[in-house]
């Protein structure tokens, strides 16, 4: 809900994006607030690793949109036959993960995934949204889209608006742990900037 509260307040980057992906969707909230917004919805891919969780996404892409303009719904589970996958559905602009880097080990299958996949445009980029947690704080996730080639900005709460009101009003209140450990992260590649030769 953060992540697509600020891809809703930006809504240029959603609608300029030649192609959009979810990783990790679940039921499906994020890709499916973004797909209304952007106003192409059948160029977003909704993905996730379980094929149950597909079920749920793919009953909620139904329920929201008609069959001549919809996204698609499609297994990836990353760092398995991202090749193919590449090959069917080619790369994308904005790529959007939330709340799905819970397991250390996933981190590094997860960002060779959207390397692979993140288009070379200078404007693409992946968009987290990160709850911290002992055993994946926010420094691990940064160091390891680092580590794969990515720069990373973090984009404050605060930043966002309606989030900026949510966590204030539940910054006092024990109820809302969540939220008062939620980041929003940007990435994008770090470009590689060659000497000039003949100066
Ligand atoms: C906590 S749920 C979040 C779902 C949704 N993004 C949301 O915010 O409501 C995490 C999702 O990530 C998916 N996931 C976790 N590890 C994965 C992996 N290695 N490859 C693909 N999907 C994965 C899970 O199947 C699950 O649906």
């Amino acid at each position: 809900m953060v992540l697509a509260l600020h891809v809703l307040n930006h809504s240029e980057v959603a609608r300029k994006s030649e192609g959009i992906l979810e990783l990790g969707a679940g039921a499906g909230v994020t890709g499916l607030l973004v797909a209304k917004a952007c106003g192409r919805p059948a160029g977003v891919v909704m993905t996730d690793g379980e094929h149950h969780v597909l079920e749920l996404t793919r009953r909620n892409i139904e329920a929201n949109f008609n069959e001549d303009g919809r996204p698609s719904c499609e297994y990836l589970r990353w760092g398995e036959n991202v090749g193919e996958f590449k090959d069917k559905f080619g790369t994308f602009d904005l790529v959007m993960a939330t709340d799905v880097l819970y397991c250390p080990e996933a981190l590094e299958p997860f960002f060779t995934t959207v390397k692979e996949l993140m288009s070379s445009k200078p404007s693409a980029q992946l968009l987290v949204s990160h709850t911290n947690r002992s055993y994946v704080p926010h420094y691990k996730v940064r160091k390891a889209g680092s580590k794969c080639g990515f720069k990373c900005t973090d984009i404050p709460l605060q930043s966002i608006p309606g989030c900026a009101e949510m966590s204030r009003a539940t910054a006092a209140d024990p109820r809302h742990p969540l939220l008062q450990r939620m980041q929003v992260f940007r990435f994008t590649l770090k470009r590689i900037i060659k000497s000039d030769p003949s100066s």
